[in-house]
């Protein structure tokens, strides 16, 4: 009866341990792994959610709810040309030290480093995500 639930649950696990090992992650026995990029986006979402959202939306368009009291507004951060190591500059030092809004904060002593490269990689998988 249900045996084809776990037939149909077994082929999916097989499959992505094989997907994770065909990208050369290491399994560490989580799935999905915890250095694979699902995770490491799945976290940056954690991230982003607990300290970016008010600012830049739950959209990461711009419009959170307190977007309209900073002048420039927050960024669209789906719509970003700037590269990874930009995003990484001015999310651990601030909008100010990069000559932009000081309303952007500073989160390096805040963030850890893994949270740092989490909400990068989340950032990043916004511009080939289907909106
Ligand atoms: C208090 C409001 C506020 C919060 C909270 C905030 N930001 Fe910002 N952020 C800004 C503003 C304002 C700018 C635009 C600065 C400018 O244009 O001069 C900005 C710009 C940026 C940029 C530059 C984007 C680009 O394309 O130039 C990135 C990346 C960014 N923020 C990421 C984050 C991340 C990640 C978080 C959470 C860890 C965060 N911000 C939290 C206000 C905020």
């Amino acid at each position: 009866m249900k045996r084809w639930i776990v037939l149909v649950l077994a082929g999916l696990i097989g499959h992505g341990a094989a997907a994770a090992a065909d990208a050369g992650v290491a399994s560490d026995g989580d799935f999905p792994p915890k250095a694979s990029p699902e995770a490491m986006v799945y976290r940056g979402n954690i991230v982003y959610s607990n300290y970016c959202v008010l600012c830049h939306g739950v959209k990461a368009d711009g419009m959170g709810r307190a977007a309209k009291i900073y002048n420039p507004k927050p960024s669209n951060l789906a719509m970003s040309d700037k590269n990874v190591q930009y995003k990484e500059l001015i999310i651990r030092q601030g909008g100010a030290a990069l000559a932009r809004s000081k309303f952007m904060p500073p989160w390096n002593d805040e963030l850890t480093n893994e949270q740092v490269s989490d909400v990068v990689g989340f950032l990043e998988s916004l511009k080939t995500a289907a909106r």
